[in-house]
């Protein structure tokens, strides 16, 4: 059964490690994630994004398949279903349609208006006992057509996103969606550091995880950030993978195009990209 984020969350604050949200595309990713959560006896989260929610055939089509997964695959570990950069009425929509967490992103929202969107969603998934995730200044790059600046948040605006009772909170400490630029300055760890000496005990969500160092990984998991999204690094692995299996001919050979086949290596490497994530950010057997 999904669950919200609320408790595994609040267990890797207090633990110091962070659970891992990976962005899903298919059925394929979803099965590499959950399996990789369940051998390394991980919470786990699935990232849905409104471009890659309507890919799948919308919302409702992926609360079938994920639901379908947990109890075909016997997963046990905790997983949360949650839609990423989420707009106002698509965290309707993923609350109708049996999500188990929404993250609003109302950060290119002037201040007062983020607060009063937040505000009524924090109510909603009270209700409904749904985790939310909200968004004090962007992250950087571009993700399915949301682009940001990575601008730094303010930590006082922080504060009072996090005082409204949402259960974790994404804070732009100059992380990008996508490959980072070689000249890309780095976290900002003065920004971070007094965004959690506002918020407390919130947990604090680092967007953009992919290409980032290991060592600014386990600075910011130190600094407070609970909840880790990564995206593009597993889309990345399993281009690579796709077009070596592809570049040797193999899907020439014998049965080699069945596209069970074909798919299997960016299957592989979905996983280890998953398992390697999670042993960085310290999930392993925090089921
Ligand atoms: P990356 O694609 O850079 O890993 O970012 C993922 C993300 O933050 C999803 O919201």
């Amino acid at each position: 059964m999904l669950v919200s984020a609320k408790e595994m969350l609040t267990k890797a604050k207090a633990g110091k490690y962070a659970v891992g949200q990976f962005n899903i595309n298919n059925l394929e990713w979803t099965k590499a994630i959950l399996l990789t959560a369940q051998e390394l006896n991980s919470p786990v989260i699935l990232g849905v994004s409104e471009g890659a929610g309507k890919y799948m055939c919308g919302y409702k089509t992926v609360v079938g398949m994920v639901n379908g997964m947990l109890e075909e695959l016997n997963i046990t570990v905790p997983v949360a279903l949650h839609l990423d950069h989420g707009s106002y009425d698509a965290c309707y929509k993923c609350i109708e349609a049996g999500f188990s967490s929404v993250m609003f992103d109302g950060s290119h929202y002037p201040i007062e208006e983020n607060i009063a969107k937040t505000t009524e969603l924090v109510k909603v998934c009270a209700e409904k006992g749904l985790s939310l995730e909200a968004e004090v200044g962007a992250i950087g790059g571009e993700e399915d057509g949301v682009v940001g600046t990575g601008e730094c948040a303010d930590p006082k605006e922080c504060k009072m996103i996090a005082d409204l009772g949402v259960t974790m909170l994404a804070a732009g400490i100059g992380n990008i969606h996508g490959k980072y630029p070689a000249n890309w300055k780095g976290l900002s760890f003065e920004t971070l550091d007094a965004v959690q000496q506002e918020t407390g005990d919130m947990p604090l969500v680092l967007h953009g995880g992919t290409g980032i160092p290991s060592d600014m990984i386990k600075k910011a998991i130190s600094l407070g950030v609970a909840k880790i999204n990564v995206n593009t690094e597993c889309q990345l692995a399993f281009a690579a993978a796709t077009r070596e299996y592809i570049e040797a001919g193999k899907d020439l050979q014998g049965k080699g195009f069945d596209p069970r086949k074909v798919l299997a290596p960016g299957f592989e490497a979905i996983k280890a990209t998953v398992k390697e994530k999670m042993e960085l950010f310290g999930s392993v057997n925090k089921a």
